[in-house]
């Protein structure tokens, strides 16, 4: 639908530059007061929020009764003189001297008071128009933007993993199984494996996708359905890939913290704490991990993997991100190369967000020797025949490579500083939540 305006059409977000001019604004109607004889609308069009003011007499009766009537939610164009208020939070206020109705909106759900939860996920779909959704939505998007712009310029080809895949990456108990004409497939749970062939084949890569787990637990940190970015480089150790890590993660917290600070004010983040974010990140092996963890008291044993619980006990010692490496081999995937000098160790690591978040990366040096990957295939009870394609990478021109994923929701959650993983995404998909 186009519709005609007197007036240029302006985003709120460029309204500075058109002050003392006459506007037209496209949105919807955010929420409303009266005083007197004046109306105070406050539109929203995506970009923005600003108060619009109709006085009586100074527009026309059937504007002002317009302007009474119009309900939360309501498509609107409005077209007024744009004037610097000091006092209203974008700096500027809109004297409407038209105003046209596109859309009655009729019983909105989402009133401007508190709703719980619960409510509001049933209404995710209209919960994305409120000033706190945008502002958790424009961090992620923010994120992203800084983690492409990180791998394109530092010389890495950005590949896309499939996400039918005939086997497990990350173990059998989170698969999600799926009907693929007359066999079976899996959701993938992880690009890495195919990234592992694209270093082989271009040195430095990485995709950036969706990815699956069915997650049977209901946790604050599990979704089923995560964005990951996924980095694979050949001829890298461990030492290199955490320091790749590091230098990722500082890099894209410092952009977006310079980039989005409206937004953080928004939602209340310190981002005092996200600027002291500068590498180098402390590093500890697991052994001294759990050495913190039975000092605080933890029930943990050697050779247990780390919980929610465990990582925040840790996380709390360090005012940044650590990295934590060299895993019992047993706990972790089939995939990671063991440590010469400890064969019971895998040269991986994860990387655990400050203030509680927990992990945020995982990853580490792959096996790259042809027999001992085998016996892994095997050790694991995974089908050895469907990996033999990624045997083949040990076949031909095998080279020690390391990789790692970060988690885009778990980010967003550190970032922002909100409780819950739920919110970091547009639609989440937990373990009891598909719609809307
Ligand atoms: O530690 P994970 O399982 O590692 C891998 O998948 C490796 N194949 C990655 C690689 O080396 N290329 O997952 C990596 C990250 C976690 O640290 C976490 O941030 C996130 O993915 N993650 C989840 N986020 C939300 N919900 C879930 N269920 C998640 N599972 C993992
Ligand atoms: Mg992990």
């Amino acid at each position: 639908m186009v519709i005609a305006a007197s007036s240029p059409w302006v985003y709120i977000s460029d309204i500075a530059g058109h002050d003392g001019k006459e506007i037209t604004l496209k949105g919807w109607l955010y929420n409303k007061r009266s005083s007197g004889k004046i109306r105070f609308l406050q539109i929203r069009d995506g970009t923005g929020i600003i108060q619009c003011v109709a006085a009586k007499g100074a527009v026309s009766d059937d504007i002002f009764d317009l302007s009474d009537k119009i309900t939360q939610e309501s498509s609107i164009i409005v077209t007024g003189k744009v004037r610097r208020d000091a006092r209203s939070a974008g700096g500027f206020e809109l004297d409407v001297t038209d105003l046209k109705l596109v859309h009655a909106a009729k019983d909105y759900p989402i009133a401007p008071k508190e709703h719980g939860v619960g409510f509001l996920m049933e209404q995710r779909h209209l919960w994305l128009r409120s000033s706190r959704q945008h502002a958790i939505l424009k961090i992620r998007s923010e994120i992203i933007r800084a983690i492409r712009e990180y791998f394109d310029s530092n010389g890495f080809v950005m590949l896309d993993a499939p996400i039918f895949t005939p086997a497990a990456c990350e173990g059998t108990s989170t698969l999600f199984e799926t009907k693929y004409f007359d066999q079976k497939a899996f959701l993938t749970q992880s690009g890495q494996l195919y990234m592992e062939a694209g270093a082989m084949a271009f040195g430095r890569v990485y995709c950036f996708g969706p990815t699956f787990r069915a997650e049977k637990s209901k946790t604050r940190r599990h979704l089923t359905e995560f964005w990951m970015i996924e980095p694979e480089m050949a001829y890298f150790e461990l030492k290199e890939d955490m320091d790749l890590a590091e230098d990722f993660v500082s890099y894209v917290v410092g952009k977006v913290v310079e980039r989005k600070k409206k937004e953080f004010e928004l939602l209340g983040r310190d981002i005092f704490k996200l600027q002291a974010v500068q590498k180098p990140f402390p590093r500890i092996t697991y052994d001294e991990a759990i050495r913190i963890l039975k000092d605080k008291g933890a029930s943990i044993s050697w050779g247990d993997d780390f919980g929610g619980d465990e990582e925040t006990i840790i996380s709390q010692k360090f005012d940044r991100p650590v990295m934590i490496h060299r895993y019992p081999a047993k706990c972790k995937a089939f995939y990671m190369k063991n440590d010469p000098a400890n064969p019971t160790l895998a040269l991986n690591f994860d990387m655990i967000a400050p203030e509680g978040y927990g992990e945020i990366i995982g990853g580490g040096q792959r096996e790259d020797d042809y027999d001992t990957l085998v016996k892994k295939i095997d050790e694991h009870r995974l089908p050895q025949q469907a990996f033999e394609w990624y045997l083949d990478l040990r076949r031909f021109g095998t080279v020690p490579h390391a990789g790692f994923g970060l988690g885009i929701e778990r980010t967003v959650a550190w970032l922002c500083s909100i409780a819950h993983v739920r919110e970091t995404i547009p639609f989440p998909r937990l373990l009891d939540k598909i719609v809307p």
